[in-house]
């Protein structure tokens, strides 16, 4: 583990699964506390060293009072990761107002709640944010208006909070994904072509030839609230094995 987190609060959304169960995994090895919430939680509870919270992030009320129950266990949180997501494979036409609102609550509006209820906690520590936005953020998918909306949504939300909390010594900063091997992904080619072809002409577009490894991402989270990256606020970091190059 190239990074020491001993002594630092971590809390992770998503962390149940893919990138935010490797994220929440590397953070206790290299010596954090962690907490991580997620709606695939059945109940709260400590496994494995980290501090489960089941909270559904579409849903503010949830969102407060899991925050709530967090701030009773921990007086301080030096790292937020925002990196819960879900995905919409649809056409336009075919996009309900539900699976809409749904990718824009999961994938965006969680992250301006999450961010408001954990600052006054990272300013007092000088903590820092990252979120996870997708390569997708930065160029086009047939079949995702509302997931890559989103995630460009997230893009610039970081930027413009990375601006605000400057001058308090809070950076901000987000991971910029390309197709990963985790649930989300599985999903989109259960039994199917997807929209971007099969699972294989996925992998051919990234330049790498391959998927990225949810541990992989984990490292780049890693790095961005680590002090090796002191002077980083405000970046979208690709790590797309090139897909965006091209
Ligand atoms: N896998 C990829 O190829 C890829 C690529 C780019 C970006 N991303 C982004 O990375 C992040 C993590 O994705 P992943 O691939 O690990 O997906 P995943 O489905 O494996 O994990 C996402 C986690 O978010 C949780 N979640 C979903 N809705 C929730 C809700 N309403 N409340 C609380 N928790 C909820 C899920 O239960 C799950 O544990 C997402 O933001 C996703 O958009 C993934």
């Amino acid at each position: 583990m190239p990074y020491s987190y001993e002594g630092k609060k971590v809390l992770i959304t998503g962390g149940a699964g893919g990138i935010g169960a490797a994220a929440a995994e590397a953070y206790r090895q290299a010596g954090a506390q962690v907490a991580a919430f997620d709606i695939a939680f059945g109940r709260e509870e400590e496994r494995d060293g980290v501090y489960e919270l089941p909270v559904d992030l579409a849903d503010p009320a949830s969102v407060a009072a899991a925050f709530a129950r967090l701030w009773e266990r921990w007086d301080s949180l030096d790292v937020l990761v925002n990196n819960a997501g879900v995905e919409c494979v649809a056409s336009l036409e075919e996009t309900t107002d539900e699976a809409w609102d749904r990718v824009m609550n999961v994938n965006l509006r969680s992250v301006f709640l999450c961010c408001r209820a954990a600052l006054p906690k990272l300013k007092a520590a000088r903590g820092n944010i990252v979120n996870t936005a997708s390569q997708l953020a930065f160029v086009g998918a047939s079949s995702f208006t509302a997931y890559t909306a989103s995630k460009a949504a997230v893009v610039n939300f970081t930027r413009s909070l990375a601006l605000e909390t400057a001058k308090d010594g809070v950076r901000v900063n987000c991971v910029c994904p390309g197709a990963i091997d985790t649930p989300l992904l599985r999903r989109q080619f259960e039994g199917r072509r997807g929209p971007q072809g099969t699972l294989d002409d996925l992998v051919g577009m990234h330049p790498l030839g391959r998927l990225g490894r949810p541990e992989e991402i984990a490292a780049c989270i890693l790095f961005l609230s680590g002090p090796a990256a002191s002077f980083v606020t405000g970046s979208a970091l690709l790590a797309d094995g090139g897909y965006t190059i091209q």
